[in-house]
């Protein structure tokens, strides 16, 4: 997304964990596209992350019109075998670091005469997921906020946007655990630059929800139809180890 937005000479503030990732990745980005670029190493799955990155706007005067909460991550198991530290971490980011950022960062946003908040939740967001329940309650999570702060924010300059997309090619599945799925997924699986192009272009245009990709969409529509149950047996299936 940061490529995508570079692209389209969008200057970038990168926030993550591996600063020489992101050391990497802004170079790249000015070279190439001839924008600027900065980052911050902070971890956002710790309590007043959101102040941290205030305090780093104020301190270098960067303003800010886009602010899009992609970090998150997934953990594959039953609620018995994930560790209460990781549990706690990926609620911690998904969900409480993404609303705070949103709530300390929005008085920046609303200084703009047109301004967007873009959150990342996944296809996961619209069903229950067995082993990947707690995941996909804190994406669930990510749509409802969303949804709601699109219509608290209405009538002012900032435009909120969700986007929910199905399996992409990153580090999001190693990062889960899921590498057993990768075969079974590989078909549906999308580039993340197609993710990215679809995820600004909808934010651009004031979508309230972004779901990349005919299937994805597809599935989310059904699930909306179909007996809950249904589909939380589909992905137990899906997600359960072949023996
Ligand atoms: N890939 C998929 O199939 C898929 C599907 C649906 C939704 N999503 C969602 O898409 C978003 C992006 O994930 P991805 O697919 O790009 O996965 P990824 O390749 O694992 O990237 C995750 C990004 O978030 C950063 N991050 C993770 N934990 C962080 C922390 N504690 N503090 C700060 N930054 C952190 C990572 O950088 P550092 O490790 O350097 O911190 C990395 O830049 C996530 O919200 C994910 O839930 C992904």
């Amino acid at each position: 997304m940061a490529k995508e937005l570079a692209s389209r000479k969008h200057d970038l503030l990168l926030i993550a964990r591996s600063g020489d990732t992101l050391s990497k990745n802004c170079i790249e980005l000015q070279q190439n596209f001839g924008v600027k670029a900065d980052f911050l190493v902070t971890d956002l799955s710790v309590p007043n992350a959101a102040l941290k990155i205030k305090e780093w706007l104020v301190e270098k005067n960067y303003a800010i019109d886009i602010l899009i909460n992609n970090a998150g991550f997934g953990s594959w198991g039953n609620l018995r075998d994930i560790s209460r530290d990781e549990l706690n971490q990926m609620m911690q980011l998904n969900m409480i670091s993404l609303a705070d950022i949103c709530k300390v960062l929005l008085e920046d946003l609303e200084k703009n005469k047109k301004a967007y908040i873009l959150n990342v939740a996944s296809t996961a967001s619209y069903q229950a997921v067995p082993t990947l329940a707690t995941y996909a309650a804190t994406k669930g999570f990510v749509v409802l906020f969303s949804r709601g702060l699109r219509w608290e924010l209405k009538d002012g300059p900032v435009s909120v946007s969700c986007v929910s997309p199905g399996a992409t090619a990153t580090g999001f599945i190693d990062r889960a655990n899921l590498g057993f799925i990768k075969e079974k997924s590989e078909k549906f699986t999308m580039p993340p630059q197609t993710v990215a192009k679809i995820s600004i272009n909808g934010m651009f245009s004031g979508k309230a929800e972004i779901v990349p990709g005919l299937m994805n969409w597809i599935t989310v529509k059904a699930v909306g139809i179909l007996p809950k149950s249904l589909p939380e047996l589909i992905a137990r299936n899906l997600y359960k180890v072949d023996k």
